[in-house]
């Protein structure tokens, strides 16, 4: 009960600053439905399917002038400007937001105050971001080699965290935080999809298999230490089937021995890696639930994968078209060209993103975003 009243004072207040503020785009339903939602805030790590703003802010830190991500047409459906999501509005967690009643879930990167309490959680994800440390992947790099990834890794983006932590629990204690994280839901992801491309290079998909438990143990130490810190609810999300994604099908096809699925035309090898990370992953979230059995903790494997790939193979049933097409980039084969993102001058944008299942190659449009935030939602509330 005491848990109920707390959100609900919160959200009141909160109420009240969307009223007096006129430039916040007011959500007032689904403010008004936050008494009933059984969580007070969000905390989401992850790479650029979960990043609500990250990403343009480490790119000004480490001088990188150009970010196609924060050009128009991204954010034009729904914010109508870049917000630095890789998509043309709202994202799998901007949807779970609005359905529990929370504000949409701000990027940590953009707290400029004393690291004060404030509701609504953080988001810790960043596009561009791998579960394994980057200088994994920067450890065959020539003298003068590529910057990415950034030091942006689940391992930096949980430290952001325990920085944060005497500040929204008041202190360090685990009773505090408890209490506080309790009310929580926490995104463990998704992460690997940057970990398997960039680490793909010049080899071949059998020669990437090999990282996938190291980049599966390095979520699971993660989510143990989410546990230990206090986090009761954590969703735990696994791969896209990036071997349908236009980018991969076309700049992947010769890394992929086992050829194209004669059925989707999507690379087979490259999705028998994902499901392999996947399958690992949905295994070890079922091994710490029934560590955890006696301590209250819910603990859900997030499918991503079974969700685009119905949109894939039964478009129609979803009001999608050309669902091979990414919506924004190219021209050129899928809509694809490596030397036209999304963003550049020269890019094509389709006229109705909302009948695109890929937005910009491997991200996904709000319309595929919201068909997953369905399937999600039954399995957190
Ligand atoms: C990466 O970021 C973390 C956390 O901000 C920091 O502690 C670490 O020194 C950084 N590493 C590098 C190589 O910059
Ligand atoms: C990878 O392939 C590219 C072009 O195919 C080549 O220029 C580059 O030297 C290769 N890198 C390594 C490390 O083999």
């Amino acid at each position: 009960m005491a848990k109920l009243s707390a959100c609900a004072a919160v959200s009141s207040l909160l109420l009240l600053l969307l009223l007096l503020s006129a430039a916040a785009p007011p959500k007032i339903e689904a403010v008004a439905a936050a008494a009933s939602s059984s969580y007070c805030s969000i905390f989401s790590f992850g790479d650029s399917y979960a990043d609500t703003g990250n990403n343009p802010i480490v790119f000004r830190r480490h001088s990188i002038a150009v970010n196609p991500v924060m050009r128009p047409p991204y954010g034009a459906t729904f914010f109508h400007r870049p917000t630095g999501r890789q998509s043309d509005g709202r994202l799998v967690i901007d949807f779970i937001a609005e359905s529990l009643g929370l504000p949409l879930v701000p990027p940590f990167l953009a707290r400029n105050d004393d690291r004060g309490f404030r509701h609504g959680g953080d988001n810790f994800a960043v596009g561009g971001a791998t579960a394994i440390d980057a200088s994994f992947f920067h450890r065959d790099d020539p003298p003068g080699g590529s910057i990415f990834p950034l030091n942006t890794s689940l391992g930096v983006q949980m430290q952001w965290f325990e920085s944060l932590k005497p500040s929204l629990c008041g202190g360090n204690t685990y009773k505090g935080c408890k209490a506080f994280f309790g009310k929580s839901l926490f995104f463990v992801g998704s992460f690997g999809a940057n970990d398997y491309l960039l680490y793909m290079g010049n080899r071949t998909v059998p020669q990437v298999r090999p990282i996938v438990p190291d980049v599966v143990a390095t979520i699971s130490i993660a989510i143990e230490r989410l546990i230990t810190h206090g986090a009761t609810t954590l969703v735990v999300p696994g791969i896209i089937p990036f071997g349908c994604a236009p980018p991969v099908l076309v700049s992947f096809a010769n890394r992929d021995p086992a050829g194209h699925d004669p059925t989707t035309g999507c690379l087979k090898g490259m999705n028998d890696l994902v499901t392999h990370h996947n399958t690992l992953l949905r295994e070890a979230v079922h091994g710490i639930r029934a560590k955890h059995d006696d301590d209250d903790v819910k603990l859900v494997y997030a499918d991503f994968f079974g969700p685009v790939m119905e949109m894939l193979t039964s478009p129609a049933k979803f009001g999608f078209e050309d669902v091979f097409e990414q919506c924004c980039g190219g021209p050129g084969k899928f809509n694809y060209n490596p030397k036209v993102f999304c963003g550049d001058p020269g890019a094509v944008t389709c006229k109705d993103p909302s009948k695109r299942v890929f937005w910009d190659g491997v991200h996904l449009t709000e319309a595929a975003y919201r068909h997953i935030a369905a399937a999600w939602l039954s399995s957190i509330i």
